[in-house]
C-alpha cells in the first residue's frame, strides 16, 4: 500500500502526485504491520458506581495558565499532544513543565531530536530545576517503554512523534503508519501504567499536525502553540480536550530565560486603546470561555497595478472576502480597485463570528479615512443581507468591556433584550451594518 505522508490518502500503486491533497512526492510505500501490544492484566467489567474516580484527580503542572487550559490540571493516564511550527518553543515549554513535574513524581524527558547535552544547555539557560528530571536520548519507543516500566516514571515527554519509532512498526520515521503506530503504542502505555505522556508533534505549513488528523482522535488533549515567531508572544490553545473545555487560550512571552506567562492580555491585544486611528477598531471575541478585547486594523489603499491585493493576518480569508462583498453590495462602497489589508493585533487568530462587525467597520473606516468613535467596542455577526445577527454570551462580553473602561458598545438589536440592566456602559443596538455606518461616520 502507498500512503500519502501529508493527508493519509491510500492507493495500491505509486503516483508522483497525491490525487487528494495534490502534494508532489509524498506517497510512501508502507507494509501492513501490527504494533506490539503492551501486556496488560485482564480487567473484568465493573459497575459504573463502583469505579473510583479519585484515581483521576487533577495534577497541577505548576503553570497556572497551562492548568487552566487543561481544565484544572493533568489527569492520570492522559496523553497530551503539543503541536506547533518549528521553533515556536515546544521543547522550551515542555522542558519547563517536565522539570516542575519532576518535583511531584518521577519524570522522564525522551528526546530524539536533540542530544542530552543540548538539552542540558537549554535547561541551564532557562534556569529550571535540574536535580530530579531524567533525560533519555532515544528514538526507539520500545526501549524507552522498558525504562519507563522498570523505573516507574509517572510523567513522560516524547520530543517528537515524527522522529521516534514504534516497536514492530515498519516504514520510515514520520510516515503515516509510523506516527499512527507511535500514538497507538504511547496511548496503550499511558492508559495501562496510568502515566501522563506529553507528545510533541510538528505542524506543517498549512497548520495540520503532520500525519494529518491521525493523531488528534487518538490522544486525550491537543494543544496548539501558535503566534508569530518574531513577535515574541506565543499563544497556547486547546483544540481538543477530553477532560476540560476547548478553545481556551493562554499567552506566553518568549524571553531569553524561557517562556513567561502573560496574564494582562489587554497589553498585547489592545496596543492603541486610547488613541483613535482611522482603520482601527476594537472587537470582543470569546476564545474558549474567556472574552478578549482585541484591536483590529485595516489599511485600504489604491491598487497601483492592475491586480488588487487582499491580505489578512489572524482572520479567515474567506470570511474576509465575504465581508468585502457585503460592504460593496449593501453599502455601495466600491473597493474593486483598492488593496485591502486586515491585521489582528498580537498574532492572535480569531474565529468568533461576533467580530464580523468590527472587521467590516475597520475596513470602512480606512476606506473613508474617518475614525470610529473613541472608547467604543463593536460586536455583531453580519449576514449576507448586511443585517446584524445575534451573538452568544452578550453579558459576558459587556462585563469585560466595562471592566476595561470602555465607555460605549454597539451591539445587534436582537441582543438588546437579554442585556443585564446593571451596566453603566452606553449600549446601543442596531439592526444592520448600514445603520451603524450612517450613525458613526
Ligand atoms: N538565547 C535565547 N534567547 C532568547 N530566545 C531564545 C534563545 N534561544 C532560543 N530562543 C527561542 O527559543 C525558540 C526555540 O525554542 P524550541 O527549541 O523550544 O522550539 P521548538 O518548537 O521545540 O522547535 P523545534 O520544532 O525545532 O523542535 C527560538 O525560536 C527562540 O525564539
Ligand atoms: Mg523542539
Amino acid at each position: 500500500m502507498y500512503n500519502c505522508s501529508d493527508c493519509g490518502y491510500k492507493t495500491i500503486k505509486w503516483l508522483g502526485r497525491c490525487p487528494s491533497c495534490e502534494a508532489w512526492d509524498t506517497l510512501i510505500e508502507e507494509k501492513k504491520t501490527s504494533v506490539t501490544r503492551i501486556s496488560r492484566e485482564k480487567i473484568a467489567p465493573k459497575l459504573l458506581r463502583e469505579i473510583d474516580e479519585i484515581a483521576c484527580s487533577r495534577i497541577s503542572t505548576q503553570l497556572d495558565e497551562l492548568d487552566r487550559i487543561l481544565g484544572g490540571g493533568l489527569v492520570k493516564g492522559e496523553i497530551v499532544l503539543v503541536g506547533g511550527e518549528p521553533g515556536v518553543g515546544k521543547s522550551t515549554l515542555l522542558l519547563d513543565v517536565a522539570s516542575k513535574l519532576s518535583l511531584a513524581g518521577k519524570t522522564l524527558y525522551v528526546s530524539a531530536e536533540e542530544s542530552p547535552s543540548q538539552i542540558a544547555l537549554r535547561a541551564k539557560r532557562l534556569g529550571v530545576n535540574q536535580d530530579s528530571l531524567f533525560i533519555l536520548g532515544e528514538d526507539d519507543l520500545g526501549e524507552a517503554a522498558n525504562y519507563i516500566q522498570d523505573n516507574d516514571y509517572e510523567f513522560v515527554v516524547i520530543d517528537s512523534v515524527q522522529v521516534v519509532r514504534a516497536p514492530g512498526c515498519d516504514g520510515p520515521k514520520g510516515s503515516v503508519s509510523q506516527i499512527r503506530g507511535c500514538a497507538d503504542y504511547l496511548t496503550q502505555l499511558a492508559k495501562s501504567l496510568g502515566i501522563v505522556v506529553f507528545l510533541v508533534g510538528h505542524v506543517t505549513k498549512d497548520g495540520a499536525i503532520a500525519g494529518p488528523k491521525l493523531l488528534e482522535h487518538i490522544v486525550d488533549c491537543v494543544l496548539y502553540f501558535e503566534g508569530e515567531i518574531s513577535s515574541g508572544y506565543r499563544i497556547l490553545r486547546a483544540t481538543k480536550n477530553r477532560f476540560g473545555p476547548t478553545g481556551n487560550i493562554a499567552v506566553f512571552e518568549m524571553v531569553s530565560t524561557g517562556l513567561r506567562q502573560v496574564k494582562k492580555l489587554n497589553d498585547i491585544f489592545l496596543p492603541h486603546k486610547d488613541s483613535a486611528l482611522s482603520g482601527s477598531c476594537v472587537v470582543c471575541a470569546i476564545e474558549g470561555l474567556r472574552p478578549l478585547l482585541i484591536e483590529v486594523q485595516s489599511l485600504v489603499t489604491k491598487a497601483s497595478f492592475g491586480v488588487v491585493r487582499r491580505r489578512t493576518l489572524g482572520f479567515d480569508f474567506n470570511r474576509f472576502s465575504l465581508l468585502i462583498a457585503i460592504i460593496e453590495k449593501r453599502l455601495k462602497l466600491s473597493l474593486s480597485n483598492q488593496d485591502v489589508f486586515l491585521n489582528v493585533a498580537g498574532g492572535l487568530k480569531i474565529s468568533d463570528p461576533a467580530v464580523d462587525l468590527g472587521m467590516a467597520l475597520a475596513v470602512i473606516s480606512s476606506a473613508k479615512e474617518k475614525q470610529l468613535p473613541p472608547s467604543s467596542v463593536f460586536i455583531g455577526e453580519i449576514g449576507l443581507a448586511g443585517e446584524l445577527r445575534r451573538v452568544n454570551n452578550i453579558n459576558l462580553r459587556l462585563k469585560e468591556i466595562e471592566r476595561a473602561d470602555f465607555s460605549s458598545c454597539f451591539i445587534p438589536e436582537s441582543n438588546l433584550k437579554e442585556v443585564d440592566k446593571k451596566f453603566k456602559l452606553k449600549i446601543r443596538g442596531f439592526s444592520s451594518l448600514g445603520d451603524i455606518v450612517k450613525e458613526v461616520f
